[in-house]
């Protein structure tokens, strides 16, 4: 696929066909994370796949607890559009059926002064591994659901101790026939001068 075609086809997608991800082709999403750049070339990441039936059903048990809690805060935010919040928390209870999820650690949260620089090191990374499973046939979302319900601690012990704080997590797979649109781009986000 065209690079250009890759930007521009690229969507969340939040249902996915129960078709697996290939060993080979999860590896070539994850280097392509790691291809990105760096602050001061630190490299700050560390990904944590899931992709066993048995490891995606545990974490599916911990998206549940996110969907609970998140449910308020949707209701909030679309007071107006009822299906919007069913669906979203639908999709972050089962993560659509995605046969993969990555978790993005930062792992040097102890850079003190790079604290900022690491976290956008990360979220180049993430990005690199969506466009790539854009790339390759492949969609997938990012959620920072778990985060903002505060099961981000818990998250880290179990899946990463030791690895710096969780930073976003990626839901990976074949997209469901239609898989989803992308909103509009707002305008007057940008100036050249
Ligand atoms: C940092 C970040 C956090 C996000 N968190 C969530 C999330 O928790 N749940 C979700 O359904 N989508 C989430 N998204 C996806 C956005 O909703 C989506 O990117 C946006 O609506 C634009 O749509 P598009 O990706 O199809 O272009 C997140 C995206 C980013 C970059």
């Amino acid at each position: 696929m065209e690079f250009r075609d890759v930007i521009y086809s690229r969507r969340s997608v939040r249902k996915y066909s129960g078709q697996p991800v290939p060993d080979e082709i999860l590896e070539e999403i994850l280097q392509a994370g790691l291809a990105a750049p760096s602050a001061v070339n630190l490299q700050p990441w560390y990904f944590v796949a899931i992709q066993s039936r048995e490891e995606r059903e545990k974490f599916n048990a911990v998206m549940e607890q996110v969907g609970e809690k998140v449910r308020a805060e949707l209701e909030e935010r679309f007071p107006n559009h009822p299906d919007t919040v069913a669906e979203s928390q639908r999709f972050i209870r089962s993560l659509g059926g995605a046969p993969v999820v990555i978790l993005g650690f930062c792992y040097k949260e102890d850079y003190q002064n790079y604290e900022d620089d690491a976290l956008e090191s990360v979220s180049a990374a993430m990005e690199n591994m969506l466009l790539t499973a854009c790339s390759l046939g492949l969609g997938g979302c990012w959620l920072t659901a778990p985060i903002q319900t505060g099961l981000a601690p818990d998250i880290q012990r179990t899946y990463a101790p030791g690895k710096g704080r969780l930073v976003g997590v990626l839901s990976i797979g074949y997209a469901a026939d239609g898989g989803g649109t992308s909103p509009k781009r707002k305008p007057g986000r940008y100036v050249i001068l």
